[in-house]
């Protein structure tokens, strides 16, 4: 099997590195990629979000399977036109991808599923506003209702940063208000061909940018799994409850979901709730649950894309945890500098139980070395018998890593490793 993984970021790269090890996939090429997984796989340029775009280079490369990782392109209907050109493809139409792409779209789903996750109004208007955070209280939740690469969430206990953020939504579109939800976070991605469902192991994100969970909401900092203090039926019960659910009521609206359906939850002491739904992969959770997944991914990923998930053994699982620690641009997120040169990779890459995989990297134009050209730079995986051991090797290897103004967090794991 040939596949085309669509993206650029340290989630394909980790898809990338999967799939080369399924004794199943004879090429993998990435498109575009970065300087990172260059080193792995050929890489293609292509304007991801153009579908007649990724189709001819799927067409031209042969590919058997094409894998999109970001939403964008799957809200910008490539996974369509990669089907309908005959391809399998592993991920949503535009149409199923609104659950991503629209957070109102995603409660209607949700209420007509009777999944549980947190009330909300969908407002258009700034007395609206006012209205729905008096009605719900503080801590505020505000929601900017499109795609906002994860920058699009305030929550704070400050009601004119709540408004200030709201009318900025407003500016473009409508803002969703909702109920706050209290309890730890976690991440469990639902693979399904539109009827099965398949839950990979939980992992958690860190979404802050700061040590301690301060700062500003990022694309993710950090993520680790498994989660030793989660219940054991965790991913049954999501799986139940809220992907199998959500899955019937798209098909039956005659937008079937396939690809995977990435359950943000809140454990809160009521049960499980929904926070959000995305389309795709998480970044960087993607980078720690696949670094776990012992079933080779890319059989899993055509069953996936070709209706043919119901007939895949149990998923198997290394006995190892990993943890992955993200280097961030100087400024991120607010005002990420980009273009400084990138020192230590080999070094770190050479760490016991580490590797390295690139986000927002490329060679520089003179060709003598790797720089930054994303927000999020790296992320250092680090896998081990425990989370300890998985945390030493991530650590060991970020801290050889010097980007000058480069900043990670230093406590990914950390209660999860001590307690
Ligand atoms: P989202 O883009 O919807 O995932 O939101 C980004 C982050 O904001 C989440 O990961 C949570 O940390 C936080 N958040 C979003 N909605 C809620 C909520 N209803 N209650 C508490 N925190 C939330
Ligand atoms: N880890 C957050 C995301 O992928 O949206």
């Amino acid at each position: 099997m040939d596949v085309l993984v669509i993206g650029s970021g340290a989630r394909e790269h980790a898809l990338v590195r999967a799939l080369l090890d399924d004794p199943g996939v004879d090429r993998v090429v990435a498109a575009p990629g970065n300087a990172g997984i260059a080193g792995v796989a050929p890489c293609e340029p292509v304007a991801v979000e153009d579908p007649g775009a990724v189709t001819a280079l799927a067409a031209r490369l042969g590919a058997d399977l094409v894998v999109v990782g970001p939403e964008a392109p799957l809200v910008a209907g490539v996974a369509d036109a990669v089907r309908a050109a005959g391809t399998a493809c592993f991920g949503p139409s535009a149409a199923a991808a609104r659950l991503e792409g629209s957070k109102a779209f995603a409660k209607e789903v949700m209420a007509a599923a009777g999944v549980p996750t947190a009330m909300a109004h969908l407002c258009t208007s700034e007395a609206e506003v006012a209205d729905a955070l008096d009605a719900f209280g503080a801590p505020h939740v505000v929601k900017d209702d499109g795609l906002a690469a994860g920058k699009g969430v305030v929550v704070t206990g400050d009601r004119e940063e709540a408004l200030a953020h709201a009318r900025r939504c407003l500016e473009h579109g409508p803002v969703v208000v909702e109920e706050f939800l209290d309890g730890p976070e976690v991440s469990v991605f639902c693979l399904t061909d539109g009827e099965a469902v398949l839950a990979l192991a939980p992992a958690q994100d860190f979404k802050r940018a700061g040590d301690g969970d301060t700062g500003p909401n990022t694309g993710g900092m950090g993520a680790y799994s498994p989660l030793p203090w989660a219940p054991a039926d965790l991913a049954q019960q999501v799986v139940e409850r809220i992907a199998q659910p959500v899955v019937t009521e798209m098909a039956k609206r005659g937008t079937p979901f396939g690809g995977v359906l990435y359950c943000g939850l809140a454990l809160t002491s009521r049960g499980v709730r929904v926070i959000e739904f995305n389309v795709r992969f998480g970044d960087p959770e993607t980078q720690v649950v696949l670094a776990r997944l012992a079933t080779p991914l890319g059989g899993l990923l055509h069953a996936a894309a070709t209706g043919a998930l119901d007939v895949q053994p149990d998923l198997r699982w290394r006995e190892e945890a990993a943890v992955t620690v993200v280097l961030a641009a100087p400024g991120y997120p607010e005002d990420p500098q980009l273009g400084g040169t990138l020192h230590g990779l080999d070094a770190a890459g050479r760490v016991d139980g580490a590797a390295v995989l690139h986000a927002g990297t490329r060679l520089a134009p003179d060709g003598t070395g790797i720089v930054a050209s994303g927000g999020r730079v790296l992320s250092v995986l680090g896998t081990g018998h425990d989370l300890g051991e998985a945390r030493a090797a991530a650590y060991e290897a970020v801290g050889l890593i010097d980007l000058a103004g480069s900043r990670f967090r230093r406590d990914i794991a950390l209660e999860a490793a001590t307690a």
